[in-house]
């Protein structure tokens, strides 16, 4: 598959099929993805990747704690500024809508944020972390490992669509590190920055259907000296 190819066909995938993928795929997918570039070519990324028994108890500790707040290892966003807000409320809705949960219904609401703790009953899943020290630095943060990990996760996700597997990059994958440090064996000195949820795709969930939208080109760019 061309890099077009994957590009246009990669899009967020918020249901799977319960087949599994299997680990040659995923050592094919995670080997090319490392040739992601880094600061002073770092690499300050790490990864776990799990599937089976792991992830089930994974998932069951996220439904448990799913009444108290998430406690991410990177700070969630304060608030959404316009435009930010405008459209991360249109997501939402989108999501909704494909789902046909109404604004109102609380149980609905509420099983759909379980279904997203739960990776949408993804097969598989791979975190990305890096080491703390490498981030917190004095009274400052580095931010360029985070950087450098969404650059891999890209590469995962491109690469996954060249397999026909969807992906979702998810924070609420990472909502509650503790759970990973203790099921993974991750120690405290590093960071849990973002999961990525693998499967193949559940095309006939209609939430798969969404086409998510992007600002024109001409709203985001100006052009100097042609
Ligand atoms: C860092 C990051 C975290 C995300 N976390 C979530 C999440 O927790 N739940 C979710 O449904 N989508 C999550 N997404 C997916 C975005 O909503 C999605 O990428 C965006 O709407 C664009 O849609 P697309 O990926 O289909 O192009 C996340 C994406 C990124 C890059």
């Amino acid at each position: 598959m061309e890099i077009i190819e994957a590009m246009n066909s990669r899009k967020s995938i918020r249901a799977y099929k319960p087949d599994p993928v299997s680990r040659e795929v995923l050592k094919e997918i995670m080997e090319l993805a490392l040739r992601a570039p880094s600061w002073g070519n770092t690499q300050p990324w790490q990864f776990a990747i799990v599937t089976g028994q792991e992830l089930e108890q994974i998932r069951q500790a996220f439904v448990d704690r799913a009444e108290g707040l998430g406690n991410t290892d990177i700070p969630l966003p304060q608030g959404f500024p316009e435009p930010y807000s405008t459209r991360y409320r249109a997501l939402g809705r989108k999501v909704f809508e494909l789902k046909g949960i109404n604004r109102e219904d609380k149980e609905k609401r509420k099983w759909w944020l379980l279904q997203g703790l739960r990776l949408f009953e993804a097969p598989c899943a791979i975190y990305i972390y890096i080491d703390r020290s490498f981030h917190i630095q004095g009274d400052g943060l580095n931010v360029w490992p985070l950087f450098d990990c969404g650059l891999v996760a890209e590469n995962i996700m491109l690469l996954a669509a060249r397999h026909g597997l969807g992906t979702i990059a998810q924070i609420q994958a990472v909502m509650y590190p503790a759970v990973l440090r203790q099921v993974l064996g991750i120690p405290d000195s590093k960071l849990i920055v973002l999961g990525i949820a693998v499967g193949y795709p559940d095309w006939d969930d209609p939430v798969n259907q969404l086409h998510s939208e992007r600002e024109p080109l001409d709203s985001v760019s100006t052009w100097h000296g042609f």
